[in-house]
């Protein structure tokens, strides 16, 4: 309308905006920003004369990266697209970041890293061990694009909790069982990461590309670390639940690939988010009041 101030909102184009962290950028980025969700049933992401032309048309400001073939074992299967995934999509998007200005950010995994010492991280300088498809096809990601574009963030996460439609993953599956009344949940005692809520990953990210941090690589995950079963037994006492957590070694688990058990991450650059409890029990809080809110 003639002489009403309207602020121009940044454009922001995601891919993978219907997964976990996908969920909680669009959530975060809501206002201010015109996130545009890519659907990938309608784009061949990884045909990068597709990326050109759509990329070409909606010229946004910045893309954000949140799309994976991730788990170890569905990569071990379907390596092929692992790699046009996990590898090649963002390779093409770096170069098309560097033919067309725009700011890339996207995200790795700990997963590229080996079993680290007891109580100790590993950080954006710890010399990476990728051992299995996924790894291998995000380590990938991870050489590429810094040498591809200048104008990139590459952000290692660690586990993530948090909002994602269905399917869920590990950490809110066990929650919602422990919610449906399981009695006892066996969880692997030797499996150590820094639990991280997405939607704490995701508020950072947005001072990431609203402030004055440079280009690179990064680690971000909330403060502190755990076992899977340390932090299963927080959360089932979070949600004031009864479930038994049992310690179980993880071999109990067999899988298809071989995996590194123990990569909490912390960074030598920035801050770490709030510690891990802090932000769990927000989420817990989250979790009870809408699987209450949907009986
Ligand atoms: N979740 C974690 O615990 C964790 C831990 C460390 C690092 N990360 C990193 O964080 C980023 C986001 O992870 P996320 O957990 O949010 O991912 P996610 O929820 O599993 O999936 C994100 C998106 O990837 C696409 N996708 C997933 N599986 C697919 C398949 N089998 N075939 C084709 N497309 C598939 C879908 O994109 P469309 O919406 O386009 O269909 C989906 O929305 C990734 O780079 C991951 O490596 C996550």
């Amino acid at each position: 309308m003639l002489g009403e101030d309207v602020e121009a909102k940044r454009k922001g184009l995601i891919f993978g905006a219907a997964g976990k962290l996908g969920t909680a950028l669009t959530r975060v980025f809501a206002e201010g920003w015109d996130m545009l969700p890519v659907d990938s049933r309608e784009v061949d992401v990884t045909d990068k004369g597709v990326l050109r032309r759509l990329l070409t048309q909606l010229r946004p400001e910045v893309v954000f990266n949140a799309k994976v073939i991730g788990g170890v074992d569905v990569c071990e299967q379907i390596p092929g697209l692992a790699f046009r995934i996990n590898t090649s999509l963002p390779a093409h998007l770096a170069e098309l970041s560097a033919e067309l200005d725009f700011a890339l950010v996207h995200f790795s995994t700990d997963a590229i890293f080996p079993d680290c010492q007891p109580g100790s991280y590993h950080t954006e300088s710890s010399p990476a061990v990728p051992i299995n498809a996924y790894a291998l096809s995000k380590f990938g990601a991870d050489c590429l694009i810094p040498a591809i574009t200048p104008k990139a963030y590459v952000l290692r996460l660690s586990r993530q909790f948090g909002e994602r439609p269905l399917p869920l993953q590990f950490v809110e599956r066990m929650m919602e069982r422990a919610l449906l009344g399981a009695p006892l949940l066996r969880v692997a005692d030797d499996v150590v990461c820094s639990p991280s809520s997405s939607i704490d990953v995701a508020r950072r990210v947005r001072e990431f590309v609203e402030g004055a941090e440079p280009f690179g690589l990064y680690h971000v995950a909330n403060q502190g670390q755990a076992s899977l079963h340390e932090f299963m037994s927080v959360a089932v006492e979070l949600l004031g639940l009864a479930t038994v957590i049992q310690a179980v070694p993880s071999e109990v688990f067999p899988g298809l690939g071989r995996r590194s058990s123990v990569t909490p991450l912390c960074s030598e650059k920035i801050p770490p988010l709030r510690p891990w409890q802090e932000a769990l029990a927000d989420f817990c809080r989250e979790f009870k009041a809408r699987r209450s809110g949907q009986a």
